[in-house]
Order: structure tokens, then sequence, then C-alpha cells
């Protein structure tokens, strides 16, 4: 393969890095296969570091009218870091994205009957993962399954609450990467039984057809630890036990297969062995939430909630240490409008194009008392979920929220002293690097549009300064492109963008636009400085001393760099 494609291994580097490509074992992919998910729904993954699902799950929402919201959650803030980090790379989805860091088995009630979709990767033994993962053979005992069993039914009935049961149902996807029946099939029994018909798995028997799958067991057997053996009833181990079973065992009534099994349509379970179909093995299970809960298991869960107390309480100290800045939402006082307004004006806004497109909401992680330095953009989705979790504007959100939304505008003010503040075209606000690439189909305004060769030559140089009309500097832009700059754009922020080629017609054509769809289009955010001899209404001198330098950092550039090479390999620039 080294000979074969030389630079192969460098683009899926990159690729990976820019979030255009990420890589996960075949089995894995399965759960967001079955879970469905439409741009316009609220999605909560439950268990989500290290992200490979969540990355999943966003690529849906990179569709251009996506008003829905993902919520990625892991209890461990560490992982939770790793899980941004990961899904910061599909940018445009970021809007829709809000990362939290809770136990799942405590996940605010705030959010009860919310989520469309919910995906339970819940955390397991492991043993699927056997033949990759070689280390474990040696840290592996039957203790795990037993261990962990009533944390899954905790973390998938949090979960269950939190489904909608409305609007043609909620649908969760419980899985494992364990073939363990105690962390699988017990599991999907207890919840089952505790809902009393409000959930059923669904039949996904001609989802994924080519699929080799096993159905879900209907019988199983329980180790004790203690003394080795194996029981196929509770009643049998009790007995063993002199009635004591239950005061200081982990072993739970749940762990065994019942007689009723046979009634819970488990062979709608997918069980992945790794002969099947030479991968992991996996575990996986699709619920529908028909109707609410149950008193009693909403009982249950109330009283598991206040038994993990002391452990949200230890998470909430390391939570305080970790300094973590509040999200606000944006007063809508009059001083902030004016901002928005400035900035609508500044780059010609077509609120009406972005409403079409899903619509966005703006947030900052700052008190807005003072203009803020940043502006967060987020879907209306993700606005929603932040609504429901905050008791009023002021006050922090009942969600312990790491990283949300995508930072689209940085306060940079242009003609400081030149102007009046309160000058509706005087904005004080630029794109960030992101913020364009999503704005970019609603904005009239300081857009100047470039050869792809010309911006392909600029970002390849990514340089400093990159144009000047001064004599002897390197130029590296057409002629052109600097009178259009000069004669269209304001000093402050300007966008250098390719266009998509429209070539072909039917579906020809609409397979060229839903490719340039995929591959985000090449639009440069650059700094347009004041020039000396600029005029005090604004106007640029056209023997200005012209220099533009890009915003988009280094490893930014590269991204869009490759990106443009890409497009302009299936002729879709021009
Ligand atoms: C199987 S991994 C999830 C893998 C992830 N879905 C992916 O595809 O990249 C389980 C995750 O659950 C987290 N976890 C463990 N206990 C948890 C709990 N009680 N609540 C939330 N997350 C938990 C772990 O930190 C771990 O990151």
């Amino acid at each position: 393969m080294k000979t074969k494609h030389p630079n192969l291994h460098q683009f899926l580097v990159r690729a990976n890095e820019g979030g255009d490509l990420s890589r996960q074992e075949l089995v894995s992919m399965i759960p967001v296969k079955l879970l469905d998910v439409k741009p316009s729904h609220l999605v909560l993954d439950s268990c989500a570091s290290p992200g490979s699902k969540t990355s999943q799950i966003l690529e849906v929402m990179l569709s251009k009218n996506a008003s829905g919201a993902v919520v990625a959650n892991d209890a461990s803030l560490q992982r939770a870091n790793l899980l941004t980090h990961r899904c910061y790379r599909l940018e445009a989805a970021a809007k829709n994205l809000v990362v939290v860091n809770h136990d799942a088995q405590t996940l605010p009630l705030e959010l009860e009957n919310t989520f469309d979709r919910i995906l339970c990767d819940v955390p397991c033994s492991g043993d699927g993962t056997l033949r990759k993962s070689t280390d474990l053979w040696k840290k592996w005992s039957n203790s795990s399954g037993v261990e962990l069993h009533s944390i899954q039914v905790n973390v998938a009935t949090r979960a269950l609450r939190l489904l909608k049961y409305n609007d043609g149902g909620g649908r969760l996807v419980y899985s494992t990467c364990s073939l363990n029946p105690l962390e699988n099939e017990a599991v999907v029994v207890e919840l089952l039984q505790r809902s009393r018909g409000a959930i059923k798995l669904v039949d996904c028997s001609k989802m994924l057809p080519d699929l080799k799958r096993l159905p879900g067991l209907t019988k199983w057997s329980v180790q004790d630890l203690k003394n080795g053996r194996w029981y196929d009833t509770y009643d049998s181990y009790v007995k063993d036990n002199n009635n004591r079973a239950g005061q200081k065992s982990k072993i739970r009534k749940s762990m065994f297969a019942n007689t009723n099994n046979h009634k819970h349509n488990l062979d709608r379970c997918f069980r992945i062995h790794p002969d099947l179909n030479d991968t992991g093995g996996f575990f996986v299970a699709v619920f529908e939430k028909m109707k609410p809960l149950p008193t009693e298991m909403i009982d249950i869960d109330a009283k598991e909630e206040q038994k993990l107390s002391r452990t949200t309480n230890a998470n909430t100290k390391k939570w305080a240490s970790a300094k973590i800045a509040p999200v606000f939402c944006v007063k809508t006082d009059t001083e902030f409008k004016a901002v928005i307004k400035r900035i609508k004006a500044k780059y010609g806004f077509d609120a009406r194009k972005k409403e079409e497109n899903g619509g966005v909401e703006i947030i900052t992680r700052n008190n807005t008392d003072v203009v803020p330095k940043r502006l967060y953009c987020l879907s209306k989705g993700a606005k929603l979920i932040l609504d429901k979790c905050s008791r009023n504007q002021e006050e922090q959100q009942k969600l312990r929220i790491l990283a949300c939304g995508l930072c689209c505008f940085e306060r940079q003010a242009v003609n400081k002293g030149l102007k009046s503040q309160s000058d509706d075209t005087d904005c004080e606000f630029r794109f960030t690097q992101t913020g364009c690439e999503l704005f970019q189909d609603s904005i009239s305004k300081q857009v100047v549009r470039v050869s792809p060769k010309e911006l392909e030559s600029m970002l390849a140089r990514q340089q400093q300064k990159l144009f000047t009309t001064s004599k002897n500097a390197p130029l590296c832009i057409d002629d052109k492109t600097k009178k259009k700059v000069l004669s269209e754009c304001q000093r402050g922020c300007v966008i250098l963008a390719v266009r998509a080629k429209s070539s072909g017609s039917g579906n020809k054509r609409k397979l060229v636009e839903e490719e340039v769809a995929a591959v985000s289009p090449v639009t440069i955010a650059c700094w347009f400085p004041p020039s000396k001899k600029s005029r005090s209404d604004g106007t640029n001198d056209i023997d200005d001393d012209v220099t533009l330098t890009l915003m988009c950092s280094k490893s930014e550039g590269e991204v869009r760099l490759e990106r443009l090479r890409e497009l302009g390999k299936l002729k879709l620039v021009n």
C-alpha cells in the first residue's frame, strides 16, 4: 500500500485532523446506524467518550438545515475533554453540539421526555474486543459483568426517562462491546419488565441485511464468584447461600434469566460474534418508548439517584475546581441588539436564508454586561436544551457544560478612534474561520470571489503578509481581486471564497451539488487592516498600500488547502 499510495497516510492524518474523515471499527458503527438520526432530532449520547459514535451522529448534523442537537456526555472530566477535542474537528456541526460532564445515571431531570434519540453505549467489560485489545486478557475477570450490571440498568433507565414518547415515539439504542449476557440480555429484560409495556424492542431484522448476527440469548447462568458455582435461577442461588443473598452480595435477581424470557422478543437483539463477520464482538438492542414510564420505574430510578449522591458530590467538587467558564445566553437588551445590528449591516446578512437553513441562536461564555469577546452560534435544538436546564437567563445552567456551539465572531475593532461606535456600519466583530464557513451562504458584503488557483497559492504560502501593492513585495493575488477588495470592502474582516461549479443537468447536476455540499466549501477569513491613508468615511483610496492577513491558523489552513485540492481534482470549483 505504501508504494502504491505514498501520500495516503499523510492524507488520512490530515483528513482525520480536519474532521473530513473518522475511522471506526465496523461493528462500532452499528448502534448509530440503527439509531436512525435525522437533522432535526435532539440526540443524547449518554456515555460518549472518546466520541467515535458522537462524531458519527454529528455527521448527520452537517446537513445544511440541521436544527437538531447532540448532547454528548461522559462521567469522567478528563475523558469529556478528549471527547470535546475529537468532536470539534467536525467544525460546522459544533453548532449542534453540547458536551456535558455528568454521571449518566443522574442526568438532569429537566430533560425528561426531551430526546428523540438516545445512545447508551454503556461502560462494559469489553470482552468483545479481546482480539484487538490483547492487554485485556490479563485484566478480564468474571466479576466485571456482575459489577457493571446495575450501572448499566441505571444508565439505561435514566436515559429512558429522558426519551420522548410522543410524536411517533423516541428511540434508544443500548450497546456494549461485550458478549456477557449479564451486561446485555439481562439488562434488556430488566428494562422491559420494569417498564410494564411503556417500551418495546424494535424489530431491526430488515436493517443491515448483509450483517451476520445471532439473536439474543434467552437462557444463561450466573457464577457466584465466592464459591465458583453456577446458578440458573436466583432461587437456587439464594437457597445455596442460606437465604442471605442480596445483603452483601453483588449478585442481583435481575442478572438471572427467567422463564418468561421467550415473551420478550429477545431475538430482536443483535449478538455479533467475532467469527461471524471477522470483526470485534458486539451487542445491540433497539428500544422504542410509546408512553411515560410507570411510577414504579421512576421511583426505583429516584432511589438509585439518592444512593449515588456521594459520587455525584465528588464530581461536583472536581467540576468546581476545574474552573470552566459558564454559559450565558445573550441578553436581548438594547446594547446587544445594537451589536447584532452592526454585524448584520457590515456583512449584509440575509436572516431569512439562515432561518431557511435551520436558524441559529447566539450565546456567550462571559457575562454580557460588557460587550462579549466571543459570540458562539447554536442550533435551535441546542439552545432549547440549554433553556430547559437554566432556571433563568443570568443563572448558571443546571447542565455541567464543557463546550457548546461554534465560536463564530470575535471582537476586533477596526476604526478605533476614527468613527463613533454607535455607527451602524462600524462593527467591532470579525468572523472566525469557522464562522465565515457557517454563514457564507447568508452574507452578501465583505465577500470577494477568487479563483481556486489564487486561493491555493495563498494557503500554500500561508504567511503573514499575503499581498501588497508596494512594488518590491511578492504578489500572490490577482490585480482584479485586489481592485475588488479595495472597491467593494470596508476595512476589517474580508472573506475570500471560491465558487462551486454547478455543471451538468438533472441528476448529474444534483450529484455535483451534493458532492460540493459534502466537502466543505472553501471560504477563508482575512484581515484587511485600516490604512494610514484611509479616508475618515471608511472608504478606500485606490492607491492604498493593501495588506491582507489570513486569519485561519496554520493547521486550519492546511485542512482547507487539502479540501481545495480535492475539489479541484473533482472539478467542482471554478
Ligand atoms: C464504551 S465507552 C463509550 C465509547 C463511545 N461511545 C465511543 O464510541 O467512542 C464508555 C464510556 O462511558 C464512560 N462512563 C463510565 N461510567 C459512566 C457513567 N456512570 N456515566 C457516564 N459515563 C460513564 C466512560 O468514561 C467511557 O468513556
